[in-house]
């Protein structure tokens, strides 16, 4: 029963709700971790070990979709501490730069440790001799190490899919030096952009004093020669074939049409994608959008914004805020500009299957992406993906990571209020022989560099390491 490769996420790739008449339904998980790992499941002798979103659910393991998934159970009081606290009050807002003012709590660091514990137990059992684990992401970074105490047989990688601050911000963890251990005890750390990587590599230095060379780490052992750590930029993709065979759908085509309909027929449609998160730079955006109808740049028979805000950790503070500030700004703008027929803002506080995303993507003449900080943002490679009409805009803050290598997006800085006014109405008013030159090369970028090369990035250099050790 013992896997050859061992996935290790907060969360399973499915979450259990209840249905309209208490049964229960599995979806999807949110977030783009999930999106990106379901494909590199498939055709392995693998397990997924992870929690299934709600608390104190005890669950034998099952398979799901072809995947082999082992529950890990959270009390509610270790998802208040360990999931909202720690993971989403302490460290989220640590290192998206402080945008919103980290919570430091002793008691959420112990319950943090304590979860970390139990994944890692979970996928100790979990894997077979000499095997492979794939640790992921802010929620876990203690198991690297708790897993090699436990199995030192196994190789571990671990990827990062959020940012990873500079030494500046990083220093306020009170537990900064136990995070970079736990995060040590992995063969490959893998990061979204260089400089998450260089960021790590110089924290190593500041605060445990260990040897780097290049992206090399030589962690002391005791009795034993240092041992090497591998740390680097892998930049984390989407499955590109699902997003191309939707667009491709008359269905799809014919939704994104009906869609345009129901706006009342603007000129243009702009779109924004996101979690309700305040790293997503969404009140910026729509501030934008407002001041450009205030000032008639835009009127409402010409423009629609639509934004999709998908719910997420609804019972953390900032999030309860963000939604109030959002859902104020949204309304005042509506009730200044909306006519009978056309509304200034189409806001949706929901969450969509893909097949209508990819309709809106198709419907969208502008995709606005003005995160203030993102490991790398999906969306943006999402909407790239859909445009196999070579139409459409994408506007990208330089604050992604996707901003590395989607290079003929329009680039703004989010909290220019100017400039992005102006760089919206650049994409407003794009010729279309500029759209198609630029959605060409961001294409070309986005289906070359797609999530299975991301994949076998990864796992080639664990590969190596393991056969070199
Ligand atoms: C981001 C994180 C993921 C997380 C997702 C959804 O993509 O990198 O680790 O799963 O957000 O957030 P949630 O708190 O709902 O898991």
């Amino acid at each position: 029963m013992a896997a050859e490769f061992v996935v290790v996420a907060n969360r399973l790739p499915v979450d259990r709700v209840q249905g309209p008449d208490g049964e229960d339904i599995w979806r999807p998980s949110p977030g783009g971790l999930v999106a990106a790992l379901e494909p590199v499941m498939h055709g392995v002798d693998g397990a997924w070990v992870g929690w299934a979103g709600q608390a104190d659910l005890e669950l034998a393991p099952f398979t799901a979709n072809d995947i082999r998934l082992i529950p890990v159970t959270l009390s509610a009081q270790e998802v208040a501490e360990y999931y909202e606290g720690f993971s989403n009050d302490t460290i989220w807002p640590l290192y998206h730069d402080v945008i919103a003012p980290p919570q430091f709590h002793r008691e959420w660091w112990e319950a943090y440790r304590t979860v970390n514990e139990r994944f890692a137990r979970a996928a100790a059992k979990a894997v077979a001799p000499q095997g492979t684990v794939w640790v992921h992401d802010y929620q876990l970074q203690l198991v690297p190490e708790m897993l090699r105490a436990l199995r030192p047989d196994v190789t571990i990688g671990y990827f990062h899919h959020i940012p990873f601050p500079s030494h500046h911000i990083y220093a306020q963890l009170p537990w900064r030096d136990q995070v970079l251990s736990g995060l040590l005890g992995a063969d490959v750390i893998g990061f979204q952009r260089a400089q998450d990587a260089a960021s790590f590599t110089a924290a190593v230095k500041r605060r445990l004093r260990y040897d780097v060379k290049a992206s090399t780490v030589a962690v002391p052992q005791n009795d034993a020669p240092a041992r090497s750590v591998l740390v680097k930029a892998f930049p984390i993709s989407i499955d590109t074939t699902p997003y191309l065979e939707l667009a491709a759908r008359p269905d799809v085509q014919a939704r994104a049409a009906e869609i345009r309909e129901s706006l009342g027929n603007p000129k243009r449609i702009l779109l924004g994608v996101d979690r309700l998160d305040y790293t997503k730079g969404i009140r910026h955006r729509i501030k934008a959008y407002g001041e450009l109808l205030a000032q008639g740049d835009l009127t409402v028979d010409d423009a629609t914004l639509i934004q999709v805000a998908s719910p997420s950790r609804e019972r953390v503070d900032a999030y309860v805020h963000l939604r109030d500030e959002i859902e104020l700004l949204v309304s005042r703008i509506n009730g200044d500009n909306d006519t009978v027929g056309h509304s200034a803002i189409r806001y949706l506080h929901q969450g969509f299957p893909r097949e209508e995303m990819v309709a809106l993507y198709l419907a969208a003449d502008v995709m606005l992406v003005t995160a203030l900080r993102d490991g790398m943002n999906l969306v943006a490679k999402e909407y790239v993906a859909t445009r196999a009409d070579n139409r459409g805009v994408l506007v990208l803050s330089e604050f992604t990571g996707a901003a590395d290598e989607l290079r003929s997006a329009v680039r703004v800085n989010p909290h220019d209020i100017e400039g992005l006014k102006e760089a919206i109405m650049v994409a407003v008013n794009m010729p279309r022989a500029e759209q198609s030159r630029r959605m060409r090369a961001l294409r070309k970028r986005v289906i070359e560099h797609d999530v299975n090369a991301w994949s076998k990035s990864f796992l080639d250099a664990l590969a190596a390491v393991s056969s070199s050790q």
